[in-house]
């Protein structure tokens, strides 16, 4: 087998069981009997593709397509009902923002924490933790509670701690559509920096621009189904025939 992919998808499923609708007439027997009142729902249906050292991938895709279910498989947060996936590096998803973040916990604790789950240890930290809180721009607010932060104050300071160190491959849902304007900028620079230093990037977004700049390659998934995977003009031609 050739081993110079950094990601290789192969026939992957992904199956939610989901709630049936019922009437209340069907609910009450139902209930009695324990009938199956669940239905399984294939939120990925068949995904193959392929990404090699020094390519970034676009996953394009309706809401609802299964893109983030997609993101979540590569991440490891998620496993797939069907299929294999083969993922040559770490992964630092910037998915679910903050998911990591404890909102009792004062800013500086969460970077730690935050960090701690990436794998960075408490004296690497030290050295990262003033770089980080000068990226986010919150030097008067990391002794407090993040509860009190604002969203786009959240999301600043975990994408600070996620792009600490260069990361191998970065996975990128829609965040960068959160913070205003000029810190969207500055996150689409600093990515721009790891790529030409050669991280992979996967990406979810429904900026074209933003797809066209940064990706080689796109993968166009329609309800769990997939319709290309190629290049990435190829994609986005195919995307707005959909
Ligand atoms: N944990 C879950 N349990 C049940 N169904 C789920 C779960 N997560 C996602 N789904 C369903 O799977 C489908 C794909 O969802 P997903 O979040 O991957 O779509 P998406 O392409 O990222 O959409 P969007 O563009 O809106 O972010 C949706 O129909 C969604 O309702
Ligand atoms: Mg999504």
């Amino acid at each position: 087998m050739s081993n110079d992919f950094i990601i290789k998808a192969e026939n992957l499923h992904k199956l939610y069981s989901l709630n049936k609708q019922r009437t209340f007439k069907e609910f009450l027997p139902a209930l009695f009997s324990g009938a199956e009142t669940k239905y399984s729902f294939h939120a990925l249906n068949g995904i193959n593709f392929e990404i090699k050292k020094g390519e970034s991938l676009a996953i394009l895709g309706r809401n609802g397509s299964g893109k983030s279910t997609l993101l979540k498989i590569i991440a490891g947060v998620t496993k797939p009902s069907d299929g294999k996936i083969t993922v040559n590096g770490k992964v630092f998803p910037l998915i679910e923002l903050g998911a990591g973040f404890h909102p009792e916990l004062t800013g500086k604790e969460n970077v730690y924490l935050n960090g701690s789950i990436l794998g960075i240890k408490e004296k690497e930290m030290d050295k990262l933790y003033n770089q980080i809180v000068s990226f986010a721009e919150l030097e008067q607010f990391m002794h407090e509670p993040v509860k009190h932060y604002s969203s786009g104050m959240y999301m600043r300071l975990a994408f600070a701690v996620a792009v600490a160190k260069i990361p191998n491959i970065l996975l990128v849902d829609e965040i960068l559509a959160v913070g205003d304007l000029r810190f969207q900028k500055k996150c689409l620079s600093r990515i721009k920096e790891f790529q030409n230093q050669g991280t992979t990037l996967i990406i979810v977004s429904h900026s074209r621009k933003t797809i066209e700049d940064y990706c080689q390659k796109g993968l166009l998934i329609n309800n769990g189904n997939q319709l290309y995977f190629g290049e990435v003009k190829k994609a986005l031609e195919k995307y707005a025939q959909i």
